[in-house]
């Protein structure tokens, strides 16, 4: 299948840089109108204007997405430039590594305020506009991180809470022609050094030095188009050469019955059917039910 952008405007967030950059510019040899927004206004104008000079269409925006009014600002942006916004991929993100004990009320703050909030408006802004069109697609870029990881406390967190936005908005939306997913990446970039120096320091084995950015454009790009129309509220993880799923927090069976649970019943529970469901630690591969 020839997947194409073709006829459709897109905004990425974060888009100086790294794996925004990456998926800028794929989304412009697609041929969508790309709006290139990032807090460093210099580095989005570079990457817009590159995409022009290779016969892209493509305009910079140097908001910062951690004020709430700028979700909507990049909305009217794109429709001054384009006429139109069909996509939103909410990349910005903002890194804290630190162990619990030594995370600070900054680190929360800063983390939530870009990668949660942020996204939010931006999402609020982008959705506000397509449900009035009927159609459009929000890609959220979530992390591994989410499944607990060592020094990601206010991270991890911050992607977790977007991990579960992508659910929550793709349950409302669900119907409207407007689809949210998410993807969960892996890049060489200066988050993934940041990462590297922090496990090394603290004798935590090292992830996995990741592929470039470029290798992460593919799969949020393909949920920007209409091949990927059936897809709603799913967490693709693209990491290398390995395409999967993200399995959603779910019930898991066994449920056990009881109509008058007690410590003592709760204890021999624990004890016989539920000791082989105890979940593992960190980003893991589950098996298949
Ligand atoms: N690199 C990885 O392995 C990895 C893994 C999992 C998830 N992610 C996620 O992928 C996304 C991109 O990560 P990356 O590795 O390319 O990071 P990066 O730091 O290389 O690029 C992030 C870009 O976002 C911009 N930005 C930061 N705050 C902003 C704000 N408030 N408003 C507008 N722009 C802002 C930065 O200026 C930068 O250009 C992030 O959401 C990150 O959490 C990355």
């Amino acid at each position: 299948m020839a997947c194409t952008l073709g006829g459709k405007a897109i905004v990425v967030t974060g888009a100086g840089g790294g794996i925004g950059e990456a998926t800028a510019r794929l989304a412009a040899a697609l041929g969508a109108q790309v709006l290139v927004n990032d807090l460093n206004g210099d580095a989005a104008e570079t990457v817009a204007r590159e995409i022009r000079e290779a016969g892209g269409d493509a305009v910079s925006n140097a908001g910062n997405i951690g004020q709430w009014a700028t979700g909507q600002a990049l909305v009217a942006a794109a429709l001054k430039a384009f006429g139109r916004l069909d996509g939103l991929v909410n990349n910005a993100g903002v890194f804290r590594i630190a162990p619990l004990a030594e995370t600070t009320e900054d680190d929360m703050r800063a983390t939530f305020g870009v990668n949660v909030l942020g996204s939010t408006a931006c999402a609020q802004a982008a959705a506000r506009h397509m449900l009035a069109q009927g159609s459009g697609s929000i890609v959220n870029i979530v992390s591994g991180a989410q499944c607990g990881m060592h020094g990601l406390t206010a991270y991890g967190a911050s992607k977790g809470a977007l991990a579960t936005l992508t659910y929550t908005w793709a349950v409302e939306l669900a119907g409207s022609g407007v689809r949210v997913n998410a993807v969960s990446p892996m890049a060489n970039t200066q988050m993934s050094h940041q990462t590297r120096d922090y496990q090394t320091a603290h004798a935590v084995p090292l992830s996995a030095n990741g592929p470039p950015p470029s290798a992460n454009a593919p799969a949020i790009c393909y949920l920007l188009t209409d091949a990927a129309a059936g897809l709603n509220g799913q967490v693709v993880r693209i990491s290398g050469s390995a395409l999967t799923l993200m399995t959603h927090p779910a019930i898991l069976a066994p449920v056990l019955e009881n109509p008058s649970w007690t410590v003592d019943s709760i204890a021999d529970a624990f004890e016989g059917p539920l000791a082989i469901r105890h979940q593992p630690l960190g980003v893991v591969q589950a098996a298949l039910a």
